[in-house]
Order: C-alpha cells, then sequence, then structure tokens
C-alpha cells in the first residue's frame, strides 16, 4: 500500500468528533499517509516551530480555498444487485394496488428473483456498477450490498460475487446475506425447509468469502420470529453478525429477537414498539432509516423517531436501493428526505450517512475525521454540512478521497 502523504489545506473540516455536535474546524488542514488520516487541525499550526516533521515527505499539497471537507459517505443497506426493473409494479400501485398483495399475488421481490437468476453475472455486473457509480458521484465511499434476489446457493453466490466486485470502483464493499428474503417458488408450500436451506447455505457462502453479515426480512409477507431465530442461530453458529428487516409493515417484535441476537441494526421500523425501543438502547443497536421506501410506498406511518432519540439509540440513514421500494440512487436526496420526512435534524441525517451507517457494518475505523481513521474524504462547495440536507437535485460533491485516494472521474 501506498504511503504517500497529502496535505489538504484551506479545509473547513466537519469531523464529527464527539457523540453532538459537527465538530467543525474552520481554516484547517488535514494530512492523510497511505489509506489513513495522519493529522488535522488548524492551519495556523502548519506554519509554527516543530511543523517541519508533519511536512515532511510531502507527496501532494492540495489548497481547497474553504472547501467543506466532511468523512466519506456511507450506504449502510442496499439491494444493488438485481436483475430487470419493476415499474410496471409502480403504476399498478399507483393505479391502488398494494405493495403486499402484489408480493402475494407472486410479483413483488419474486419477479426480481426471475430477472437475477436469468441474468449472466456480467450482465448482473454491468448494472449494478451504473448503480454503484451514480452513488459514487454523490459522495458514497462505502457499500452495503445485499442478496436475496437469487434464492437459490448459486444464484445467491451470484449476486454475492458481482457485489464484492463493485470494489474494484475504489470503494469499500460489504455483503450481507438475505437469503430469508422471500420464498422462491419451488419451495411453495415448504418454507421450513427453505429456511433450512438458507441456513445450509451459510457456511458455504461463507467459506467463499462472500458473506460479512447476514439478515432477514421479518415480516407477515416474509419470515416469522420463529424462522428468523433459525437463520440467526446459524450465522451466530459461524460467528457471522446479524441485522434485520424489522418492523417495516407490521410489528412482529422481530427487534427484540435481533436484539438479544446483539444485532448490529435493525431497519426500517415504521411499526417499531416501546418494547422494541428500549431492546435496542440496551443492545447498542443502530436503527437504520429508509425514507427512500417510505416515500416510494407512499407509507403514513412514520417510524418512532423522537423516541427512539429520546432513547439514546443510534441512527443511521440509507438508500434502501432496490427496484421494488426503493430506486432511489441519492444519497442526498436521502438526507434531505430523512430531515423532511422523518424531522430528522441535518447534523442527525449526517451523522447517519457516516459514523452511524459505519457502526450498522461493525466497521470502528471510519466516519469520524480524526486520526487513524480510514481517509474516506468528501470535498463539497458549500458553507455549511447542513446544506447537504437542504438542497435537493442540486450536487455539490467537488470530489472525493477513497483509501487516501482522490477519484478519478
Ligand atoms: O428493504 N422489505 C424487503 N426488502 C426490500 C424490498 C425488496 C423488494 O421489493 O424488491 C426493502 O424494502
Ligand atoms: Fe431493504
Amino acid at each position: 500500500m501506498s504511503t504517500a502523504r497529502q496535505l489538504w489545506r484551506g479545509a473547513h473540516l466537519v469531523t464529527l468528533q464527539g457523540q453532538q455536535g459537527w465538530g467543525l474546524m474552520e481554516d484547517a488542514a488535514l494530512i492523510t499517509e497511505g489509506d489513513q488520516i495522519a493529522w488535522l487541525g488548524p492551519q495556523s499550526a502548519l506554519g509554527q516551530g516543530g511543523s517541519a516533521e508533519l511536512l515532511r515527505d510531502l507527496h501532494v499539497e492540495c489548497e481547497l480555498g474553504g472547501a467543506l471537507v466532511t468523512p466519506g459517505l456511507i450506504d449502510c443497506h442496499t439491494h444493488l444487485v438485481y436483475g430487470g426493473e419493476r415499474s410496471t409494479e409502480f403504476e399498478m400501485r399507483l393505479q391502488g394496488a398494494r405493495y403486499e398483495d402484489i408480493a402475494r399475488a407472486g410479483g413483488g421481490i419474486r419477479s426480481s428473483v426471475s430477472a437475477t437468476r436469468a441474468a449472466s453475472e456480467t450482465t448482473l455486473l454491468e448494472q449494478a456498477r451504473a448503480r454503484a457509480l451514480a452513488l459514487m458521484d454523490e459522495g458514497l465511499c462505502t457499500l452495503e450490498v445485499k442478496s436475496g434476489y437469487g434464492l437459490s446457493l448459486e444464484d445467491e453466490a451470484k449476486s454475492l460475487t458481482v457485489a464484492r466486485q463493485l470494489a474494484e470502483l475504489g470503494l469499500t464493499v460489504r455483503t450481507t446475506y438475505l437469503g430469508a428474503h422471500a420464498l422462491p417458488p419451488e419451495f411453495e408450500g415448504r418454507q421450513d425447509d427453505y429456511v433450512q436451506a438458507v441456513c445450509d447455505w451459510m457456511p458455504q457462502l461463507q467459506q467463499r468469502g462472500l458473506v460479512d453479515a447476514v439478515d432477514a426480512f421479518c415480516e407477515g409477507i416474509g419470515f416469522t420470529p420463529a424462522q428468523t431465530q433459525r437463520v440467526f442461530e446459524a450465522a451466530r453458529a459461524l460467528g457471522l453478525p446479524v441485522k434485520l428487516h424489522a418492523e417495516q409493515l407490521s410489528d412482529q417484535g422481530g427487534t427484540e429477537l435481533a436484539c438479544s441476537f446483539g444485532a448490529l441494526s435493525c431497519d426500517h421500523l415504521e411499526h417499531l414498539s416501546p418494547a422494541g425501543i428500549a431492546a435496542m438502547a440496551a443492545s447498542g443497536t443502530v436503527a437504520v432509516m429508509l425514507p427512500g421506501a417510505y416515500y416510494f410506498l407512499r407509507d403514513t406511518h412514520l417510524p418512532p423517531i423522537a423516541a427512539l432519540r429520546e432513547a439514546g439509540v443510534p441512527m443511521a440513514v440509507s438508500t434502501d436501493h432496490n427496484p421494488g421500494t426503493s430506486p432511489v440512487l441519492s444519497l442526498l436526496l436521502m438526507l434531505n428526505m430523512a430531515c423532511t420526512l422523518f424531522r430528522l435534524t441535518p447534523e442527525e441525517a449526517l451523522r447517519g450517512m457516516t459514523v452511524h451507517a459505519a457502526q450498522a457494518l461493525g466497521l470502528g475505523d471510519r466516519g469520524r475525521l480524526q486520526v487513524g481513521q480510514r481517509a474516506d474524504l468528501c470535498i463539497w462547495d458549500a458553507q455549511h454540512p447542513r446544506e447537504l440536507a437542504y438542497y435537493f437535485g442540486r450536487n455539490p460533491l467537488r470530489l472525493s478521497v477513497l483509501g487516501g485516494q482522490p477519484r478519478q472521474r
């Protein structure tokens, strides 16, 4: 790995250090060494005695002219790899059909499963790459991708392999095995057998280096808490962390179950109960807010944001990019919707796509501007970080830096 040292001066740093506040440092500078942040502080410190050591071996020096620098953005919940698209379902829903009814009639996730199975690895990669690039244009540096549109050992492996290949773009990719997403047609009427298969495939996928975490869809149209528990037990036996699509359409008590397994995150949470909130606070589980799905399903049942905040549960914000409920490819729009729809503050929204998103992925090495953290940076043409959530349909990103390397476009 290159250990080149780079100096970024004239920066307005948004460090997000500490539990609260933006952690702003105006007239600041930052030095990266290899893929890490080696130093940050007031620019004036560079001219003082003792700064010679700091300034040694600088490979590049870049004047930012007061541009805003935030930690690189992290999308901690996506279903980015799939074949086909579902715009006909969008039309059906506009005519009054419900998401659950389309799913029960064999559409929904299952229609994406057919298209994903039919697609070659090359086609899936080409399409997923275009989506990832769109997200990177708005500052994406770390991406989580779930499987769940393959639903057979080979098709899940194919999807996860494609997800891993996205790392060629320079970003960090974390993969989540979501075999328990929907029941594939060949298991019709045999849901418990399918859950067993999901558990049996897990060690094989793990041995192929394809699994960082395990997720499930615990819902009336998904899997029961008892079935979810079996999947989580299999994950625990392999030392894999768990996450859950929980309480999106109804309260199933999935959150309490996930928290009893020390889940990294519970995601969606529109129907989360007070008991679920207490469980999350006790287990330190991150609540992942997905305003894109809420908006696109025209949901009106808000997640209990104020109670989560009150209980001190860390909140992340993510796209949930998927062809059915959230075909969005804009991180900045999600920051805006987290505020307009869910009433997060702009600071909570940005923390949700940096510090808390990292926590939802179990990554302690990123999410803040701090010495020793990974040098994933976003450089924005903006005066104040709240502007990132304020505008929508405008992209102020000047440059992203991935592991110390400026992204070439
Ligand atoms: O996160 N809720 C389940 N999974 C996805 C939707 C998947 C789909 O409809 O294709 C979600 O919203
Ligand atoms: Fe999802």
